[in-house]
């Protein structure tokens, strides 16, 4: 099934879901075993214009694993050619000249559209602006669900700052195209998920429901999808306190439930709450690698 760019979570069908998930199986036997060698001629760029610990090192352990090579930068912003003015399109235009792939995290809002508009080589959206996509973490949080249970029938709650937060709108998307999944979106009333994502699940048919109580959804929720609140969003911490994931929380919530993340995490997730089993967020973590390694032989053997 042909993929070529991966800009938007709804780019993704069920069945061609389904073969990255298989691929992805695959690519954990393939990462016990120490890799293979059958990507040795590839080379991934790495293009990042803003901060990132497990998509970057994971793509790029991704592209090792796989047996190709790697040129990166962390710093796009102040290590390229933008520093004296380049616009992204050149530099995607150039960069693409030098790699078969390029994995780009921008500042903008739509930043991975124009790179793919232009680019010679598929593009990967690892993150863009506030309020984008982010698909390919999408992608490794429905993995990390589908691991455990089916997708068709799921409870989740989405909680945190859901009006900036790129991967819980990716995952919407996613999990619009399982039957009778329900959504809650918990946040701050002010923090509220965009009504774009809201009208595409109508659209869909989707259930959800916006909530801004926690107490009055969690005992429901077979996935608790936990996301980051920056420090300043929020008038003060006692309003941060009431959409923490904590011991008391863990008491109310289904015993067979999953506590997924997609990290950093500051103070919405408690560090008492790691050793509860769970807690599947390194776990969700570590199947970036496997995911991200599936995405890119997808995008290599489209032709296939
Ligand atoms: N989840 C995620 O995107 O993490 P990084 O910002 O560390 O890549």
């Amino acid at each position: 099934m042909p993929l070529h760019h991966v800009i938007e979570s709804q780019q993704f069908t069920v069945p061609l879901l389904m073969e990255l998930f298989d691929r992805a199986r695959r690519m954990e036997r393939v990462v016990a075993r120490g890799g293979t060698l059958d990507y040795q001629q590839k080379v991934m760029a790495t293009l990042f214009y803003s901060p990132s610990t497990r998509t970057r090192f994971s793509f790029e352990a991704a592209m090792y694993r796989l047996g190709g090579r790697v040129m990166s930068t962390e710093q796009a912003r102040m290590f390229s050619s933008e520093i004296e003015g380049e616009q992204l399109e050149d530099t995607i235009r150039i960069i693409g000249g030098y790699s078969d792939v390029i994995v780009l995290r921008h500042t903008e809002q739509g930043g991975a559209k124009r790179a793919a508009a232009v680019s010679p080589v598929p593009v990967i959206n690892a993150g863009d602006g506030n309020g984008g996509q982010h698909p390919t973490q999408a992608l490794l949080d429905l993995y990390t669900i589908f691991r455990e249970r089916r997708l068709e029938g799921l409870t989740i709650a989405i909680i945190g700052e859901l009006d900036h937060g790129r991967t819980a709108r990716s995952l919407a998307y996613l999990l619009s195209k399982f039957e009778r999944v329900k959504i809650y979106f918990v946040s701050p009333p002010e923090l509220r998920m965009q009504p774009d994502i809201l009208q595409h699940l109508e659209e869909h048919g989707v259930w959800y429901a916006v909530e801004s109580d926690l107490d009055k959804v969690i005992r429901d929720a077979d996935v608790v999808y936990q996301t980051r609140i920056l420090p300043g969003r929020l008038a003060n911490s006692e309003q941060l306190r009431r959409y923490t994931i904590d011991s008391r929380v863990l008491q109310v919530m289904k015993a067979g439930a999953m506590i997924l993340h997609p990290l950093p995490r500051t103070v919405e997730l408690d560090k008492t709450v790691d050793s509860d089993p769970r807690a599947l967020y390194f776990r969700q973590a570590t199947n970036g690698l496997f995911v991200r390694m599936a995405l890119l032989t997808m995008v290599w053997d489209e032709k296939e």
